[in-house]
């Protein structure tokens, strides 16, 4: 498919998305309209003419994206976002709805039914979600069988955490727990991302503390794997935990940093509805600009030392590239592709090519943290 062509298909994509789709589904619960759409991408990957006809509709391809990092070859640099594939069930489908990675999960030590419902609201001025799932998630074995001999097509990362209980307020329980989801999904991983900024569990955040942290991955590094590891942090973190959290990983096995998780404050200027749930994480549009300032200043204060994969308020090329230009080598995403239609995948990759010729890149690689060596 040619350019052009390509252009056409995802105008005629977007505007049948958001004229006729989008209205539709906003009108549902979030979480029954998400957990249709997972329904029929799962139908559709049963399939090879599903999968034949997702891939025609959305798939994108340019040398211009392809990257090695930590030993992994991604064909462009647009990745799902943990939470939107919670159970690896999509793991089929996502490749031909052009992203070049996933990350699946947050999978934890046990099944969890997560917090009470409702948990999950649109914010329809701000072009945003508050999330309160909780990590609900099957647990870390059912996971494992529904993966046994796959095989993926672009990489597939798997964002651990730990189980939403009571119990993990003890940090020896909590660490074990981590360390059962890590051992167990292992096998299945082209990376882990460990998640310690997850903004809705019952014994808050106790990772973000550098003593816990460091046991944390004192334990992490004894497991054998040859997989590249991540670290997912919140952008709620002030620059002086961060700087602490970052000094704990720079000795450790850890080999990237997801700049951010969602943002639990509300005394955020691009918060514009009014009423909003006191309960939750916020994505979308209303975080962009603090994992954007993180993204930044990590690549600065450490981005020799750790692969970056920026996310957060990704709704257009223009801010993939911008993440890109500050540092990040991956990009992440959710809010954007609920808001805009899954064809933004191959919008934003196409968008991005045509970026990086107009600033005279050659590939995406010369374009990272550009803008942040010049501040
Ligand atoms: C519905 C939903 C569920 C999420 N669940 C998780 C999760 O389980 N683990 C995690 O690390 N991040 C989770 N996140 C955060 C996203 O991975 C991402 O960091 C955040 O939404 C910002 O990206 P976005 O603005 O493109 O959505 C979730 C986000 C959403 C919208």
């Amino acid at each position: 498919m040619t350019e052009t062509t390509t252009r056409y298909r995802n105008t005629i994509t977007q505007a049948v998305y958001k004229k006729l789709l989008k209205p539709l589904f906003f009108r549902h619960d979030p979480e029954d309209t998400h957990d249709s759409m997972t329904a029929m991408g799962v139908h559709l990957s049963n399939y090879w003419l599903g999968r034949a006809l997702t891939n025609a509709m959305f798939n994108y391809r340019n040398p211009m994206l392809e990257q090695e990092l930590c030993g992994i070859s991604f064909i462009n640099p647009i990745g799902l976002s943990a939470g939107f594939d919670k159970n690896a069930e999509l793991t089929d489908i996502l490749p031909d709805i052009g992203f070049g990675f996933a990350e699946v999960g947050s999978i934890t030590g046990e099944k969890c039914v997560g917090n009470p419902k409702p948990r999950l609201w649109r914010l329809k001025e701000s072009e945003g979600l508050v999330v309160y799932y909780g990590l609900k998630n099957d647990g870390c074995e059912a996971i494992a069988q529904r993966l046994q001999g796959k095989h993926f097509s672009i990489p597939i990362g798997m964002s651990v955490a730990m189980t939403n209980c009571l119990a993990n307020a003890d940090i020896d329980l909590a660490i074990h727990d981590y360390a059962k989801a890590f051992r167990t999904m292992e096998p299945f991983a082209s990376y882990i991302t460990v998640n310690i900024s997850c903004p809705n569990t019952a014994g808050g955040q106790p990772f973000i503390v550098p003593e816990n942290l460091e046991r944390l991955f004192v334990v992490l590094d004894t497991i054998p794997t040859t997989k590249p590891i991540f670290i997912k942090l919140s952008p709620d973190f002030s620059m002086m935990q961060l700087d602490t959290i970052l000094a704990v990983l720079a000795v450790h096995r850890v080999h990237g940093i997801v700049c951010t998780n969602l943002t639990k404050k509300r005394d955020n200027p691009h918060i514009l509805d009014t009423n909003i749930s006191e309960k939750g994480g916020l994505s979308g549009k209303v975080v962009k600009e603090l994992s954007d300032d993180m993204l930044a200043y990590v690549y600065k204060k450490a981005g020799k030392r750790f692969l970056l994969i920026g996310s957060g308020g990704v709704f257009s090329a223009e801010d993939a590239y911008k993440k890109i230009r500050l540092g990040a080598s991956l990009i992440q995403m959710i809010t954007g592709m609920i808001f805009e239609g899954p064809q933004i995948i191959s919008q934003i990759n196409q968008g991005l090519v045509e970026l990086l010729k107009r600033d005279g890149f050659a590939t995406i690689k010369d374009a990272v943290g550009v803008d942040a060596i010049k501040n």
